[in-house]
């Protein structure tokens, strides 16, 4: 499973990168908005499109989403074209970042427009990710309109069932892959037949192995390590994390106590035989 990091914050980027593991970047407005806030209260000024640019070279030959706001086919569209066209000769790494339903109320009348713009963009070659999914279903219309990644909301997903069985727990806490029963009623919660984040993610991953579709699977909103350990088991083919999560995942207190053990142990023989780096 390849890892992004789920991030707009350049010193995390750099800082993740560094450790050799990150195979791409995910962005969205309030990810940007987090870094913004950050850059402005440090005082340090930079335009916007150098900060993504720097993002973009940072980022390599991986590959890197940046999100439309638009919220209709014409706006997404042209939106979508811009960012591909200012951006991509920097680095050739652009992916654009589009809404399987941009209708901000139920049923909307612009509900199609996520797909028309898929299609459109990835008939002109532009990579798509599309995000906000919350059921196979979405997940088959995107692959279908071209997208080339899909983007499941696993902890989103979680933070909803958590809702329907009145835990309060924090968004960060681990939702079994199996979901977990109501209290009161005894029945598993469930969202559409969805019962956990990775499920949600282990049906799209299954649906997409069925039918072959050539669109990869991007397990989004990771809120722990044990998710991310969870969505490489079913199969996702990319799994974007936030830095502090990534940063979770290499520690376990016995590799701490094995290290300093270990340390105890070298004898000068054995030191004095190896380079000093
Ligand atoms: O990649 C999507 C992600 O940024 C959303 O995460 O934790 O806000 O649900 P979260």
């Amino acid at each position: 499973m390849k890892i992004f990091i789920d991030s707009a914050d350049l010193a995390q980027i750099r800082e993740a990168f560094s450790w050799g593991i990150v195979d791409g970047i995910t962005t969205n407005p309030s990810l940007i908005k987090k870094a913004v806030e950050k850059l402005k209260a440090s005082g340090e000024g930079t335009s916007m499109k150098d900060y993504i640019c720097r993002m973009l070279e940072v980022a390599g030959d991986t590959p890197v989403s940046l999100e439309v706001i638009g919220t209709t086919e014409k706006t997404m569209t042209a939106q979508g074209q811009w960012l591909y066209e200012t951006f991509n000769h920097v680095a050739g790494n652009v992916v654009v970042k589009i809404p399987v339903n941009p209708g901000t109320t139920a049923g909307s009348s612009t509900r199609y427009d996520g797909l028309k713009s898929i299609r459109t963009l990835s008939q002109a070659g532009i990579p798509i990710n599309t995000t906000l999914i919350f059921t196979p279903e979405q997940a088959l219309l995107a692959a279908k309109a071209g997208a080339t990644f899909v983007s499941p909301f696993a902890g989103r997903i979680d933070d909803h069932l958590r809702k329907v069985v009145g835990s309060t727990a924090g968004k960060e806490s681990y939702w079994p892959r199996e979901g977990q029963k109501d209290a009161q009623s005894g029945h598993s919660a469930e969202d559409n037949g969805i019962v956990s984040g990775v499920d949600l993610v282990a049906q799209i991953v299954d649906i997409f192995q069925v039918h072959d579709f050539d669109c990869e699977v991007l397990a989004a909103s990771i809120r722990n390590p044990r998710q991310a350990r969870e969505c490489a088991l079913a199969g996702a083919d990319i799994a974007t994390i936030p830095f502090e999560v990534i940063r979770e995942m290499i520690e376990h207190p016995k590799t701490v106590e094995g290290m300093v053990a270990f340390c105890k142990d070298i004898v000068p023989e054995y030191e004095n035989l190896l380079p000093k780096g």
